[in-house]
């Protein structure tokens, strides 16, 4: 897998964070091509990446021939354009990922043809290595491609393979969306502390490492998640309070609306998608 030749399509923020996870893997960065149009954009991932780390850049897609995986990391609007035109530069054995929203497989056959195609779903936390990504492949991947793929989403974060398509709006709207929900959370919390009476700073401290505390904690808890809100629960004390209050205003129902309205979106957009 290290010296496996892979090529990404767009180098934004995502195609970024994967060529640095991959590279901070031990992979060979001279087996990496970057291509997008933008001078400038391949200047700006060059900046990030090691001094020693020799990719190659280019303002053509062709640049990918070579490649035994190609990584789409283009935004979704710009797909069927871009996927038509690297059709001619793919080989037959050659893995494409895409990391595109609300783009189905249906419709990167139709752009690329019969191709081992893996559909992925990543998130923003990948930025920073704590990705969670969705993975679902269609017929024609192998095994080796699997584990190719697995790599290197994982080297980003953690990664899952999904039995069904249709479950990429799922992940979508727990993980794909959820960084926002968290965000969310930790601004309400941070205007309720300045209610409170701490300063705007104090208390946007205190939300953010609680969150990373508390995420940390649930990721090592070995009896789940509403054990740990048990044990930091003392009947008749402040937390159980607030859980009273936060039950009272239907909060786990509030939650699932809004989950299930982001999975409808996804759905939505991907038959748009598929009509292009
Ligand atoms: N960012 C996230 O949190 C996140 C999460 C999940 C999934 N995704 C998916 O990841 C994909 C990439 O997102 P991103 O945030 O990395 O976007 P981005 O930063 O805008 O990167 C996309 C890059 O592709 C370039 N590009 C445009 N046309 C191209 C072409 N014909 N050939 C090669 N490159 C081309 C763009 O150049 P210009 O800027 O010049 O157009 C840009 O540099 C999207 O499909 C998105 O749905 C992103």
């Amino acid at each position: 897998m290290n010296d496996l030749e892979i090529a990404f399509v767009g180098a934004g923020n995502m195609a970024t964070a994967l060529i640095l996870g991959i590279i901070a893997q031990g992979h060979n960065a001279a087996s990496i091509t970057a291509c997008d149009p933008s001078a400038e954009q391949l200047q700006r991932l060059k900046e990030k990446l090691p001094a020693q780390a020799n990719i190659a850049l280019s303002q053509n897609n062709a640049a990918i021939s070579a490649a035994r995986v190609v990584v789409l990391a283009v935004k979704p609007q710009v797909m069927s354009e871009v996927a038509s035109s690297l059709k001619p530069h793919i080989s037959p054995g050659t893995l494409v990922i895409s990391i595109a929203a609300g783009v189905t497989i249906s419709a990167l056959q139709k752009w690329l043809g019969e191709q081992s195609i893996v559909r992925c779903m990543p998130n923003m936390p990948a930025l920073v290595q704590l990705g969670a990504s969705g993975l679902y492949a269609n017929e024609n991947v192998t095994d080796r491609q699997r584990e190719a793929a697995t790599s290197i989403l994982g080297a980003v974060g953690t990664s899952y393979w999904l039995e069904r398509e249709k479950d990429i709006d799922a992940v979508t709207a727990v993980s794909g969306s959820g960084p926002a929900y968290f965000f969310l959370f930790m601004e309400a919390m941070v205007e309720a502390g300045e209610e409170l009476g701490l300063s705007a700073d104090v208390t946007s401290q205190l939300a953010i490492q609680t969150c990373a505390g508390a995420a940390k904690l649930a990721a090592d808890a070995p009896d789940g998640l509403a054990d740990l809100r048990k044990k930091v629960t003392s009947p008749g004390g402040t937390t159980e309070r607030a859980l009273d209050s936060f039950r009272l205003d239907d909060f786990n129902s509030i939650v699932k609306r809004a989950l299930h309205a982001a999975a409808a979106r996804a759905a939505e957009l991907e038959s748009m998608m598929d009509k292009n």
